[in-house]
């Protein structure tokens, strides 16, 4: 795999002292990306709606000091100096350094924010990863003045990618594929790319209202589920079907079968579910109040007539989909009728997003 396009050439300025922050959203995975290998490379392409409420605000300062041979950085979240999430960023700017050896020259202090409850359960290394990775290349963009937007944007998801597979997914909008697709093109193993066909009006300005079922710390991380992925008896065949399903939802996209769109989308989040409870040492992320929701969702379905349909990540929320012009009557459905499964009747109302801005 050549990644000798993303190795940092040459400045033609030098910076002394630089401050830069990024909004970026999470996603949430349509075609579910569940097993990989190093470095971070997806066993197969998986498709995400990029969302728009559910994000994190990140600043770096960047300071020039002597080179170091490991990155210099304090890390804030939400104000207060957080070394309990410093191994992670270590590593992960550890895996960046040769595509970005200028960080060794820079003391860096991160403050980061989400727009999300803390600890709410939903997936918070997507935004995270993916706005380091935007302030990391707005000072790169400051060092050699000839990059293109479309370059920035590209190798952002790229190290974003090496922090975290789903961030790769969180730099664009409203679709984003990530994992080389032969019916997708331009697609990478490496970066994620913006869905590159023109999406049916029935899937613009999706809604993903968020079921906040549980917010505790995960029982198991998505790292150890996705290494259990190894030697797991389904796994092949899963990966297979995967692409079949990113090829089918391709065509869905683009020709609105929103009835085909629900099949496929609930049967991926029930089969990443299924990949975990036949695991070894199997496990199980879901809370008896996640399958009372999905059945009050099929029930609600079948009688309305609805399109209202549900996906899960790797936790016990529910992420409820549906399109805009189903919004008032489904928003009173969650309120009356799903809210009493969440924790404190908590749940998020978001819908498609375009990606990361800069503040
Ligand atoms: C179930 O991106 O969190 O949400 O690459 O180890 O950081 P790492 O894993 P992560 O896995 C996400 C898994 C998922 C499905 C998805 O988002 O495609």
């Amino acid at each position: 795999m050549n990644t000798s396009e993303f190795k940092f050439q040459t400045s033609d300025k030098k910076v002394e002292n630089l401050s830069v922050t990024w909004q970026t959203p999470s996603n949430i995975a349509l075609v579910k990306y569940w097993g990989k290998s190093e470095p971070q490379i997806p066993k197969n392409a998986s498709i995400s709606f990029t969302l728009n409420n559910c994000h994190t605000i990140t600043s770096i300062q960047f300071n020039r000091t002597s080179e170091s041979s490991e990155a210099d950085f304090e890390l804030f979240f939400e104000g207060k100096k957080k070394d309990d999430f410093k191994p992670k960023i270590a590593k992960f700017f550890k895996r960046i350094q040769e595509y970005c050896p200028y960080i060794l020259q820079y003391k860096m202090i991160i403050s980061s924010k989400n727009s999300f409850p803390h600890s709410s359960g939903i997936a918070s290394s997507a935004s995270g990863m993916s706005a380091i990775a935007m302030c990391l290349m707005s000072l790169e963009r400051e060092l050699n003045s000839t990059l293109s937007d479309a370059f920035v944007n590209k190798k952002a998801s790229f190290l974003a990618r090496l922090g975290s597979g789903s961030a790769s997914r969180s730099i664009e909008g409203p679709l984003v594929v990530w994992g080389n697709h032969p019916e997708i093109k331009e697609s990478s193993d490496l970066f994620g790319i913006k869905f590159p066909y023109e999406i049916h009006p029935i899937f613009e300005n999706y809604q993903d209202t968020i079921l906040l079922v549980d917010k505790g710390e995960k029982q198991v991380s998505s790292t150890v589920g996705h290494n259990l992925m190894h030697d797991h008896p389904y796994a092949e065949n899963r990966f297979i079907q995967a692409n079949e399903n990113l090829e089918k939802l391709s065509v869905i996209l683009q020709n609105g079968n929103i009835k085909a769109f629900i099949n496929l989308v609930e049967s991926e989040a029930l089969t990443l579910h299924a990949m975990m409870l036949t695991s070894n040492p199997y496990f199980i992320l879901m809370k008896p109040n996640t399958l009372e929701i999905i059945n009050k969702i099929w029930k609600y379905r079948e009688k309305n007539n609805s399109n209202i349909c549900f996906t899960l990540d790797a936790g016990a929320n529910v992420h409820v989909l549906y399109p805009h012009s189903e919004k008032t009557e489904i928003e009173l459905f969650i309120k009356n009728n799903l809210a009493g499964f969440c924790q404190k009747n908590q749940y998020i109302c978001d819908s498609v997003g375009f990606g990361a801005k800069p503040l």
